[in-house]
């Protein structure tokens, strides 16, 4: 077996296995186990010391057994080495206890006395690694059974729920850390109570010098009324609160420094005040156009709706 694979492939190959066990069943969050844990690291160390150290003592046990071989032994050993590994004794020996075949001229002991016209029978055993897949499988239906069938411990059903949940979590602490994932064309209005609320803290925390606690305007253009010179609807204002207003007006991009999906809250909010008519609103804006939604516009409105969508990404 030790001559199947070379020793620059076995002692890699050992050490991937280790690896990957161990990196399979310690628990150590994103980073790998060997970094988290520095006895892991330097069982990482001890064990490739150890598998060079067998390599070395098993090498000279060959050496020193070699030496003990007297002359024809040796001979008969040099001849082993020389022939191809499927030719080798040692080979020979291995695939017989796996498949324990019978050679051609042993034959004659298994062969049955059914004669199907001159097609003959062998009586071949079962080979062992066969049976032996035959009892795993035997013993884990076994278990299959105790802890499905008679323990009920889940059922499919309730298997793909908890799946569902985790890989829920995984989506959530991605979105914690991930960049923010908000965009113009992704952008939707949001309606739920607490998203309004959100969207009014960050308004009322950097918008109200420009454009009023009411939005009615001062500064910046009153936000309550349909018309708009940057565009309506929730793609347009997102957008005109993401990249700023046109150049000059006083109007910054704020994607510096608030979150795209916070811009999405502000939006929506900033939204959910059409209509409110405050006190004292700022006179609509003379470059300003009425804005109709997508679902309420007819299409010579969305050809209007789409020229004015044009101005915004200037
Ligand atoms: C320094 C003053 C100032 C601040 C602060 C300010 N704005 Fe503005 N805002 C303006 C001006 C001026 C305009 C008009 C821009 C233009 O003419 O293109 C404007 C335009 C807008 C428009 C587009 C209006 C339209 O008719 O197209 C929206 C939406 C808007 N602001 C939202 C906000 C939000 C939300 C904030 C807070 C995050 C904010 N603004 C902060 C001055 C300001």
């Amino acid at each position: 077996m030790r001559k199947l694979i070379p020793i620059y492939l076995r002692i890699p190959l050992l050490y991937a296995i280790m690896f990957a066990v161990l990196e399979y069943f310690i628990d150590s969050g994103d980073r790998p186990a060997f970094i988290k844990y520095p006895i892991v690291a330097l069982f990482h160390v001890v064990f490739i010391f150890l598998l060079i150290a067998i390599e070395v003592v098993l090498n000279s046990v060959d050496k020193v057994s070699y030496q003990l071989l007297s002359p024809e032994e040796k001979e008969q050993y040099d001849l082993e080495q020389t022939k191809p590994i499927a030719q080798q004794e040692a080979f020979k020996k291995w695939m017989k206890k796996f498949t324990a075949s019978k050679s051609i001229n042993e034959e004659a002991d298994v062969l049955l006395d059914h004669d199907y016209d001159g097609i003959k029978e062998l009586d071949n055993v079962l080979p062992p690694w066969w049976v032996g897949l035959f009892y795993a499988t035997i013993i884990f239906a076994l278990v299959y059974l105790v802890r499905f069938h008679i323990m009920d411990e889940y059922n499919q059903d309730q298997e793909f729920a908890t799946e569902m949940q985790i890989a829920d979590k995984a989506v959530e602490e991605y979105l914690k850390t991930a960049p923010d994932v908000m965009d113009k064309d992704k952008v939707t209005l949001l309606t739920d109570a607490s998203a309004i609320a959100e969207g009014k803290t960050l308004f009322d925390a950097n918008c109200v010098a420009c454009h009023k606690a009411d939005a009615g305007g001062s500064i910046g253009p009153n936000l309550t009324d349909e018309f708009w010179i940057n565009g309506g609807g929730i793609k347009n204002v997102f957008n005109t609160i993401m990249e700023g207003g046109r150049p000059g007006k006083g109007m910054i991009p704020w994607k510096d420094q608030i979150k795209p999906t916070q811009i999405q809250k502000i939006a929506s909010y900033v939204l959910s005040l059409q209509g409110t008519n405050p006190k004292d609103a700022k006179p609509v804006e003379p470059e300003a156009k009425e804005w109709k939604d997508e679902a309420t516009a007819t299409s010579a409105d969305k050809v209007a709706s789409v020229v004015v969508d044009s101005t915004a990404k200037k």
